[in-house]
């Protein structure tokens, strides 16, 4: 019986461990699924806060995962919003430098884990639409130097516009 025990303890140490790691690795993409296609730098986690994102008001992100290709210096992080099917903003940043550096990590980083900071101001235009909440979609992605893309995830997002 002591025998049986012991080995039980030694199955739930050496099996479940690793499940449970697991599970806190299978991350929320915030609703957000990876784009048709197939990208070698896999994203498991995205986060964003506020949320829903408010206009004028500092936007935080967190971006994580696994890459299998380095990203490199010059790389650059695009969002797409779309609005009813009609692509109505596209930002873009430069990764290492607005992401990866202040992440504290040079470029290029990887390949590998990988889990980066950043943030982006939505500045609320003339061109907005006023005191309304709306549900966009938004297509983000990583492109390298020369543009390919290495990551791509899609999803809803709601803004509150002022
Ligand atoms: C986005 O919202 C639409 C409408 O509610 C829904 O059909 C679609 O599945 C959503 N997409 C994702 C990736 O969650
Ligand atoms: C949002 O910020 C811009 C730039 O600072 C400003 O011109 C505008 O009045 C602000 N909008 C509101 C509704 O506060």
């Amino acid at each position: 019986m002591y025998k049986f025990f012991v080995l039980l303890f030694i199955y739930i140490l050496f099996i479940n461990l690793p499940n449970a790691k697991g599970e806190n690795k299978e991350d929320k993409l915030s609703g957000f699924v990876e784009c048709d296609g197939n990208f070698p730098n896999k994203i498991t986690h995205f986060t964003f806060n506020p949320n829903p994102v408010k206009k004028n008001e500092t936007t935080k992100f967190e971006i994580g995962g696994v890459s299998k290709v380095a990203f490199d210096r010059g790389s650059h992080l695009g969002i797409i919003l779309f609005y009813e099917g009609f692509l109505v903003k596209y930002h873009a940043q430069d990764f290492c430098e607005q992401w990866v550096e202040p992440s504290g990590e040079p470029c290029p980083v990887g390949p590998g884990e990988f889990h980066f900071k950043g943030s982006k101001y939505f500045i609320q235009t003339k061109e907005d639409p006023e005191d309304v909440t709306l549900t966009g979609y938004v297509r983000l992605f990583i492109a390298s130097y020369e543009g390919h893309i290495r990551s791509c995830i899609e999803g809803n997002v709601t803004v509150s516009y002022l």
